[in-house]
């Protein structure tokens, strides 16, 4: 039985919604863990969402992954979007090409029919390459148009998944299971209660330097996904959490 025939989708994200301390959460029926089309549909309605919450001008900062490609595969044009850029949230963080905010960021952008900008740094860099880096005249300015998004869109993926999926030293796996790593967003993993454990070094968007005024659209579904989800939300909880039926399920531990 569906959980919509139990409650209706609008109560459980209220229920969510409490649950997490996000104001606003919208879930799309379906488990992404089971069904590719459903990462579709949280695509479909982060669309909508970032169309509801857009201003003139604004820049809009785009993280990478699975589900935000899957975003970007679902834009489509809006005059909404001639004045908007995007760009991406960081540096590349070792992920194939397709999934790299550079690539996501980009593709929004020409599906939108809005401008973008790209940051073209590699992700593995000594403290000496990235502090001079950050003083090259281009990179500085998109690091200054990264720090002004108004509206940050990124995906959240469980520990252990990311830090495979991104060729993570032995070292670092080792830092992971003793903290007990539970999610990963833009490069930091967080415990259960939302401590950041340890923090991959590329350039671009730091968590810790978010404003109240930048909005944050979280899209993350799949019961797998439900811990991550949770440990994420206690860190910062988003303004928008965009999921699915199958992780709302497993947040409500039910
Ligand atoms: C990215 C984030 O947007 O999505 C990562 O930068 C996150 O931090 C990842 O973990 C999740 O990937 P996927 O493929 O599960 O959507």
């Amino acid at each position: 039985e569906t959980m919509e025939s139990v409650t209706g989708l609008a109560d459980r994200e209220k229920e969510v919604a409490e649950r997490l301390q996000v104001d606003r959460v919208i879930i799309v029926p379906g488990n992404s863990d089971r069904y590719s089309w459903v990462k579709k549909e949280l695509g479909r309605a982060c669309i909508q969402q970032m169309k509801d919450m857009l201003q003139p001008e604004d820049i809009v900062a785009v993280a990478g992954g699975t589900t935000l490609a899957d975003v970007a595969q679902m834009m489509t044009p809006d005059e909404k979007f001639s004045s908007v850029t995007f760009v991406p949230a960081r540096g590349g963080l070792g992920e194939k090409v397709e999934i790299q905010s550079n690539t996501i960021s980009s593709t929004m952008a020409v599906k939108a029919k809005g401008n973008y900008r790209l940051l073209h740094v590699p992700d593995q860099l000594s403290r000496e390459a990235r502090e001079s880096l950050v003083l090259e005249p281009g990179i500085k300015e998109l690091l200054r148009l990264i720090r002004r998004a108004g509206i940050v869109v990124h995906g959240v993926g469980a520990a252990s998944t990311m830090a495979v999926r991104r060729g993570a030293e032995d070292d670092i796996l080792r830092v992971l299971q003793e903290k007990e790593a539970a999610a990963e967003a833009f490069g930091y993993y967080f415990d259960r209660n939302g401590q950041i454990v340890h923090k991959e070094k590329t350039i671009g968007l730091q968590l810790d330097e978010l404003q109240e005024n930048q909005k944050v659209i979280t899209v993350a579904g799949g019961a797998s996904k439900a811990e991550a989800i949770s440990a994420y939300m206690n860190y910062r909880p988003s303004d928008v959490l965009i999921t699915d039926e199958g992780a709302a399920q497993a947040v409500l531990g039910d």
